[in-house]
């Protein structure tokens, strides 16, 4: 069974047609990169993966589940474009942020149970950062937030992450590094969507890409399809 599949695809603004016809589908374990030049949709195609969005036409269906009427929200979950970039001074700490990994699924806010505080401690120690739990999120390198919000989105141990450019403005080794880890959650038999311009992440990690053209239209490739060429063109230019 596929874990994501989208058929028939279409998505329009009032005065413009983001995405036309596209079809693809995922299988658990995937790890897909999103690729094609700014305003090809690529954001759009995540918000209406994960009903933030409706699509003008066709079908998304996740876990087995049509996107209009999922609610296992625990199994998914999504880092979107920018999440970083706090004020120094924003009154959070990294363990109050990765929380909120759990209570948005809850609902509700309670003082932390010694179970969600273990689950709290575990994803933060998957993505490094345990020892700056009790630090402010503003506080942090870009580099460093960005692992929180990976360790956010880790907290109810998902079946799928969704990240928006997640290595944006952060520099070559972090880059590498968190590329690394999500490369290694996938191994551990996490699904990842990943919209990125990082060609050695799409390389070194992904099995396939999704390529997203101006005139709406996209293109699937396997990883025995691509190779620092064809990524390198499908990335810097829109063919
Ligand atoms: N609310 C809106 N109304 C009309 N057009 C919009 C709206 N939001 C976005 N757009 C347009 O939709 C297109 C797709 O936007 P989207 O954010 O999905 O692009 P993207 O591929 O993620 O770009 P980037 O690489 O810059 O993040 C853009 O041309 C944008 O101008
Ligand atoms: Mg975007």
């Amino acid at each position: 069974m596929s874990i994501l599949q989208v058929s028939e695809l279409c998505f329009k603004y009032p005065d413009k047609t983001i995405l036309e016809n596209i079809s693809f589908s995922l299988e658990k374990g995937d790890f897909l990169c999103i690729v094609g030049t700014n305003g090809t949709g690529k954001s759009t195609l995540l918000k209406l993966i994960l009903n933030i969005l409706k699509p003008t036409k066709g079908e998304i269906k996740i876990l087995g589940e049509s996107a209009s009427k999922f609610t296992s929200f625990d199994k998914i979950s999504y880092v979107s474009q920018k999440a970083t970039g706090f004020n120094a001074d924003f009154p959070a700490t990294v363990e109050e942020i990765v929380a909120l990994g759990l209570y948005s699924k809850k609902g509700f806010l309670s003082f932390p149970k010694k179970s969600d505080k273990l689950k709290i401690e575990s994803a933060l120690e998957r993505v490094g950062m345990k020892s700056y739990s009790k630090r402010l999120i503003g506080k942090l390198s870009g580099g460093q937030q960005q692992r929180v919000f990976i360790a956010k989105a880790l907290v109810n141990e998902p079946e799928i992450i969704f990240l928006d450019e997640p290595t944006v403005g952060i520099d070559v080794k972090a880059v590498d590094s968190i590329c690394c880890l999500l490369g290694e959650l996938n191994k551990s038999g996490i699904t990842i969507v990943m919209v990125t311009h990082d060609i050695s992440s799409i390389l070194y990690h992904s099995n396939k890409v999704l390529h997203l053209s101006e005139d709406g239209s996209a293109k699937i490739l396997a990883s025995e399809e691509f190779n620092s060429q064809t990524i390198f063109n499908h990335v810097h230019h829109n063919h």
